[in-house]
C-alpha cells in the first residue's frame, strides 16, 4: 500500500467539489484575459467562437479529466499508473510543467491586481491610469507584489484541502458575482454603453472567416485556460470526489457559472472602453487596468469601488492559483512523501523565480501566456483525450457512475464517440495552427 492510500482526503461537503472547481475556473482568465482576447480578436465574432468552444469542446473535455481523476483517485501523474497505463504518465508530467509556467506569470498579473486593490485606497492610478500601469507592471515593484501573491497562495495550500480551499471559495464566488452585477449597472449608465454592447454582442461572422487562423487557437486557448483544462487541475480535484456524483451535471454547472462570470466581465469592460475612447484590444494585458481603472477613477466613491473591484478579483485569482499549486504540491506529497508545508514552500519558491522574467517584461509575459494557453493546454487536452477515448477501456462506465444509466446509455456513447472523433480533430487542427503561429512569433522576435 502506498502512502497516498492512507492519507487521501475527500471533499468535506457535497458542494465542496463544485465550489472548488468553480474557484479554480473563475479567475484572471475571466476578468483579465477574456476581455483583452475579445478585444484583440475582433469582438463579438470571437465571443461566438469562444462560446462554441466551451460548449462543444470544453465541457466534454472537462469530463475527460473528471474520468481520469475519479477512476484513479490519484494526482495527474500517478493516475495513469494506477489505471494500468504507466506509459502515459508523461501526460501528467506535461501538465505539471505547464502548471509551473502558468502559475509563474499568473502570479505576476495577480500581483498587479493586488497592488491596484491597495492603490485604490489612495487613488494612486486615478490621475493617469495608463502611465500608472506602465510604471507598476514591470520591474522591482512588480516582483514585490508577485512575491506577496505567491506567499498568500502558498499559505492557503499549506493549510490543506478542506480547511484551505473549500472555505475560501464559498465566500469568494458569490462576492464576485454580486460585485460584477453592481458594476454592470454602473457601466450601463455610461455614454459609450450602446457602442460597447454592439461591439461585444452583435457578431459579424465574416470576421471569423477572414481571421480564422488567429481566432480558432485564441478561442480554444481561452476556453481551456478559463476552464482550467489541459494541465491536470480537474484530474486532481476529481480525484477527491465520490462515485455517487453525476460528473456531467457537475461539469455543466462549473462551465455554466464560469462562462457567466466572463460574459458579465465583458459587460463592464466594453461600455467603459468605448466611453473613454480606447480601442478594444489596444491595451493588451493592461486593458483591464487602464480601461476599468480609468473608469472607476471617474465615478463617485471611486476609492471604495476600486478597492472592492480589485479586491474581489484578487480573491478570484487566489482561488485559481491555489488550484494550480495544489497539483504541484499533491504530486510531491503522493510520490515523495514530502510534508505538505515543506513541499508548498519549496515549490512556490521555484515558481516565484520562474515568474521573474514576466515581472520584468510584458513581452516575456505575453510569450509565456501564448505558449501555455494556445499550445501546451491544447496539447494536454489532446493527449488526455486520446488516452480516455482510445486507450482506457472503462471511460464510459466511469462517466455513467452516479447517473441512472449505464456505460451503454445514449449519453456516455455519444460522449465517447464525440471525444474520439470531433474533439481530436478540432484540437488537432488547433495544435497545428498554434505551433505555426508560435514559430512565427518567436522567429519574428529573434
Ligand atoms: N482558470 C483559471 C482562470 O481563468 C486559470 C487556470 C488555468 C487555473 C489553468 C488552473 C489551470 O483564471
Amino acid at each position: 500500500m502506498s502512502l497516498e492510500d492512507v492519507t487521501r482526503e475527500k471533499w468535506a461537503t457535497r458542494i465542496g467539489f463544485i465550489l472548488a472547481a468553480v474557484g479554480s475556473a473563475v479567475g484572471l482568465g475571466n476578468i483579465w484575459r477574456f476581455p483583452f482576447q475579445v478585444g484583440q480578436e475582433g469582438g463579438a465574432a470571437f465571443l461566438v467562437m469562444y462560446l462554441l468552444f466551451v460548449a462543444i469542446i470544453g465541457i466534454p473535455a472537462m469530463l475527460v479529466e473528471f474520468v481520469v481523476g475519479r477512476s484513479s483517485e490519484r494526482n495527474p501523474i500517478n493516475a495513469f499508473d494506477r489505471l494500468g497505463h504507466g506509459k502515459w504518465r508523461f501526460i501528467g508530467f506535461l501538465g505539471v510543467f505547464t502548471g509551473f509556467l502558468i502559475l509563474s506569470y499568473y502570479s505576476v498579473v495577480a500581483g498587479w491586481v493586488t497592488r491596484y486593490t491597495f492603490a485604490s485606497l489612495t487613488g494612486a492610478y486615478f490621475g493617469e491610469p495608463a502611465a500608472y500601469f506602465g510604471q507598476i507592471s514591470s520591474g522591482p515593484a512588480a516582483i514585490g507584489f508577485h512575491a506577496l501573491f505567491m506567499v498568500a497562495t502558498a499559505v492557503i495550500v499549506a493549510a490543506g484541502i478542506q480547511r484551505g480551499i473549500e472555505l475560501a471559495v464559498k465566500v469568494m464566488v458569490p462576492a464576485l458575482l454580486a460585485l460584477l452585477i453592481g458594476l454592470i449597472g454602473y457601466a450601463f449608465t455610461l455614454e459609450g454603453a450602446a457602442e460597447g454592447y454592439a461591439y461585444y454582442l452583435s457578431p459579424d461572422l465574416s470576421v471569423i472567416a477572414a481571421n480564422w487562423t488567429s481566432i480558432l487557437p485564441a478561442a480554444a486557448g481561452q476556453a481551456f485556460f478559463t476552464l482550467s483544462l489541459g494541465m491536470g487541475v480537474m484530474i486532481t480535484y476529481a480525484s477527491y470526489i465520490d462515485e455517487d456524483r453525476n460528473l456531467g451535471v457537475d461539469g455543466g454547472w462549473i462551465a455554466g457559472l464560469n462562462t457567466t462570470v466572463s460574459i458579465l466581465a465583458g459587460l463592464v469592460v466594453f461600455p467603459v472602453l468605448f466611453t473613454i475612447g480606447a480601442e478594444p484590444g489596444s491595451g493588451g494585458p493592461g486593458e483591464l487596468f487602464v480601461g476599468v481603472g480609468g473608469a472607476i477613477a471617474q465615478i463617485p466613491g471611486s476609492r471604495f469601488v476600486g478597492f472592492l473591484f480589485f479586491g474581489v478579483v484578487t480573491i478570484a485569482a487566489l482561488s485559481s492559483a491555489i488550484s494550480i499549486l495544489e497539483v504541484l504540491v499533491s504530486y510531491a506529497i503522493d510520490n515523495y512523501g514530502v510534508e505538505r508545508k515543506k513541499a508548498t514552500a519549496a515549490i512556490s519558491s521555484i515558481v516565484f523565480l520562474v515568474g521573474i522574467p514576466s515581472a520584468l517584461s510584458l513581452d516575456a509575459l505575453t510569450v509565456f501566456d501564448q505558449l501555455t494557453a494556445n499550445l501546451l493546454l491544447p496539447l494536454g487536452v489532446f493527449l488526455t483525450v486520446i488516452f480516455v477515448g482510445w486507450v482506457f477501456q472503462d471511460s464510459a462506465r466511469e462517466l455513467a457512475k452516479g447517473t441512472s444509466g449505464n456505460a451503454n446509455g445514449t449519453l456516455p456513447t455519444l460522449w465517447i464517440w464525440h471525444i474520439r472523433t470531433v474533439i481530436l480533430a478540432v484540437v488537432g487542427i488547433v495544435l497545428l495552427i498554434s505551433a505555426r503561429n508560435m514559430y512565427q512569433t518567436l522567429s519574428g522576435m529573434l
